[in-house]
């Protein structure tokens, strides 16, 4: 294949990025300046960073923003928030200061178990394999027990093991589902050491069950994971004021609500104004997970899974007027760990944690569910009002002026100048031409 290369991990980092330079940049050194003008001079700092993945050859910046004034459960937090897309934390703060005088987010968890499945396939009859599973499962516990105790001590561990029948959808095909209580750790590393444990005593016992026919003893594991749609991770906030105190941007509060309620049925009701709609929550969401170096991935791929739950994609909040009060509420799956993985290793990962004064992962679930509700409704207030476009454009003017390379000089000039213009991009183009004159 052309270009290959073996061994490209045992290189060096400049022997990669000379490699790369050699191969993919016919030896331009705009983009190997680039790559090192990324490296921080702090050594020991850089290889911290080197070694939290493979082949690194330079660190990607994201911004590190704030988004002050949220309280949540009437305490008050400073959010940090790691996000590229301009106007996202200023509306988060926006929306969080807008509810901090409206009594704030409550927030609730309402359940912090996760899940993950011994996935295998049995040819024999279900009976006999109903007994082995029963003559298994404490072997499963006990064989396990060096993984859990540590966990058991602080008060998770496997809550259950339960078998699935699968065989009407694919011939021959079971589960152990598992049950677990990974408390302040996301758990990822520990729930598939059980599974994997399981798995091996499973197909290991199989081969000695007296009851097992030859067939049966052919009992085999196919894989062993964890699952990331955890429906019983699950937690609720919401914010709610009188009607008449609901008014913004000059419209009443009865008509901000009506109008604003419509908003969120259409995404209750319609599949592709939905994933807009809860694309906006993870806005808030993902920032928090990714300041607070958990795994965004995971999360996103839950929470979608989770607004698919009961077969059509819907919206994730939801909101009403009730008895002259206005409601806006949210329950979204968040797996979320304040301890182990990145936690203890990025410095800036430890930083938004001491700026959250340290939560434990039911609270920093509770803060995540408050940022997206705050996203969501910030989003979902411009769109019925001024509509998008004026606030993100005023965000994405200093992105415009940076492409252009405008001087301090020159950007305080076009941001003054543009306070009560439409921003497009041909204006500002326009208005730098003018200036440059
Ligand atoms: C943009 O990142 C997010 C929004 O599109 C969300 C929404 O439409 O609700 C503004």
């Amino acid at each position: 294949m052309k270009n290959s290369i073996s061994g490209f991990s045992k290189l060096s980092k400049e022997e990669k990025i000379t490699w790369l330079s050699k191969t993919y940049l016919k030896n331009a050194t705009a983009a190997v300046d680039v790559l090192k003008q990324y490296w921080n001079p702090d050594a020991k700092l850089q290889q911290l960073h080197d070694e939290f993945t493979e082949n690194t050859v330079s660190n990607f910046y994201l911004p590190f923003g704030i988004a002050p004034n949220f309280v949540i459960n009437e305490r008050s937090y400073a959010v940090p928030m790691v996000v590229e897309e301009s106007s996202v934390i200023a509306a988060a703060s926006k929306a969080a200061k807008f509810w901090a005088v409206r009594g704030g987010f409550k927030t609730k968890v309402l359940g912090t178990k996760k899940t993950g499945q011994v996935h295998f396939m049995f040819p024999g009859k279900k009976e006999n394999l109903i007994s082995f599973f029963n003559h298994c499962r404490p072997k499963m516990l006990e064989q396990t027990q060096h993984i859990s105790k540590n966990m058991e001590k602080r008060g998770g561990g496997i809550v259950d093991i339960e078998l699935k029948d699968k065989t009407r959808e694919l011939p021959n095909y079971y589960q152990l589902h598992a049950t677990f209580e990974t408390l302040d750790a996301m758990g990822a590393n520990f729930i598939n050491s059980c599974l994997e444990q399981f798995g091996k005593t499973f197909e290991f016992e199989a081969q000695k069950f007296p009851r097992f026919s030859a067939e049966e003893k052919q009992l085999r594991v196919v894989m062993a994971i964890l699952s990331n749609y955890v429906p019983e991770c699950l937690v609720r906030a919401e914010v709610n004021c009188p009607v008449e105190e609901f008014s913004e941007a000059g419209i009443d509060g009865k008509t901000f609500a009506k109008k604003f309620i419509q908003a969120v049925k259409i995404a209750e009701i319609e599949p592709i104004r939905a994933v807009t709609h809860n694309k906006g929550i993870m806005n808030g969401v993902d920032a928090v997970v990714l300041a607070t170096g958990n795994d965004f991935r995971a999360v996103e791929a839950g929470v979608h899974a989770f607004a698919a739950k009961d077969g059509k994609y819907t919206s994730l909040t939801h909101a009403k007027v009730e008895n002259g009060i206005f409601y806006f509420w949210i329950e979204i799956p968040l797996a979320l760990g304040t301890v182990g993985g990145l936690t203890n290793l990025h410095p800036l990962v430890k930083a938004a944690l001491e700026i959250l004064q340290r939560p434990s992962a039911k609270e920093l679930m509770e803060i995540a569910a408050a940022a997206g509700l705050a996203q969501n409704f910030a989003a979902v207030k411009s769109l019925v009002t001024t509509g998008i476009q004026k606030g993100h454009m005023k965000m994405h003017l200093l992105n415009m002026l940076n492409q252009h390379q405008a001087t301090d000089v020159e950007k305080a000039t076009i941001i003054e100048q543009f306070e009560t213009r439409p921003i497009t991009h041909s204006a500002v183009v326009k208005a730098i031409e003018e200036l440059r004159q």
